[in-house]
């Protein structure tokens, strides 16, 4: 399997692949890999030819300093991972100097205003980082097609907008998030729950559920205090924000109306770990 930390010997495996007009599918990643990311993968090694993979945990799209500290890394588990799909996977592990060319900051990005709601509010910067790193990944790699999760509804979003605003020729591509039995979306965090709260955190997607049900029934507000009142009655979990909001502008909503999809994002904090989800409805 090959693991390459330097862009340029990146770049000279990929350009002989490029020459024969290969498909290169390109899925980012913080690494600790899980069956989430495991399906991201498979789809990007299906549909093309050659599939490179990244290994960085981004430093500036984090607002806080301990969960960047905590955040999981097991690199031998992760090739060991890859494997299991196929050791033709290309590895990128780059070091934040390396892909940063030096400079680790994040520049600052203007996407219309999905950059300011949800994740965006509550996280000061974070959009600005993983655009910057995102855009750095793809100039590096250089892939017909990128693969992310629905989990991070908004940063697909912002990403999407990311490659039109710079006339990017990538083709980015959401995948459906990945849940364990009991519902929880995947999440490399899931790991820094203690067993009987990663079982309970079935309760966000059980309540994400409920309101997609009454969803045209109730009004937007409704419904939001309605989710209010049953994470208040947790002892577990700590509600950030519930929001419904128009899902290609992030804008929150009141009514329904027709024509317009739509879709209900959610932050909450067990043992303080942050975990986010997000249902259409
Ligand atoms: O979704 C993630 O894991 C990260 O935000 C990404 C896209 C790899 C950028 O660091």
């Amino acid at each position: 399997m090959l693991v390459i930390h330097n862009k340029k010997e990146l770049q000279k495996v990929l350009q002989s692949k490029v020459n024969k007009n290969c498909t290169i599918g390109f899925v980012p990643t913080m690494g600790a890999l899980h069956t989430g990311h495991l399906s991201l993968i498979k789809r990007a090694f299906s549909q093309n030819e050659v599939t490179v993979v990244s290994i960085f945990i981004n430093p500036t799209q984090f607002d806080n300093k301990e969960d960047l500290e905590k955040y999981p890394t097991d690199l031998r588990n992760d090739i060991d991972l890859l494997q299991t799909v196929s050791d033709a996977i290309i590895i990128f592990a780059p070091s934040a100097l390396e892909i940063y060319n030096g400079d680790i900051a994040s520049k600052k990005f203007n996407f219309n205003g999905l950059e300011k709601v949800m994740e965006g509010e509550f996280r000061t910067g974070h959009f600005n980082g993983v655009a910057t790193i995102v855009e750095l990944l793809l100039l590096a790699v250089n892939p017909t097609h990128a693969y992310f999760g629905e989990k991070d509804f908004q940063q697909l979003q912002i990403i999407k907008k990311l490659v039109e605003l710079k006339k990017f020729p990538f083709k980015i591509i959401g995948c459906p998030i990945e849940r364990e039995t009991n519902g929880l979306a995947r999440s490399s965090r899931n790991e820094r729950l203690s067993k009987s709260t990663r079982e309970e955190a079935g309760f966000i997607f059980k309540t994400l559920n409920s309101a997609k049900s009454k969803f045209g029934i109730e009004n937007a507000k409704s419904i939001t205090d309605w989710v209010a009142s049953e994470f208040a009655k947790s002892k577990l979990f700590e509600l950030e924000y519930f929001q419904i909001a128009d899902a290609s502008t992030l804008t929150p909503i009141l009514k329904k109306q027709k024509n317009i999809k739509y879709r209900a994002f959610i932050a909450v904090y067990a043992e303080g770990i942050r975990l986010i989800d997000n249902i259409a409805l």
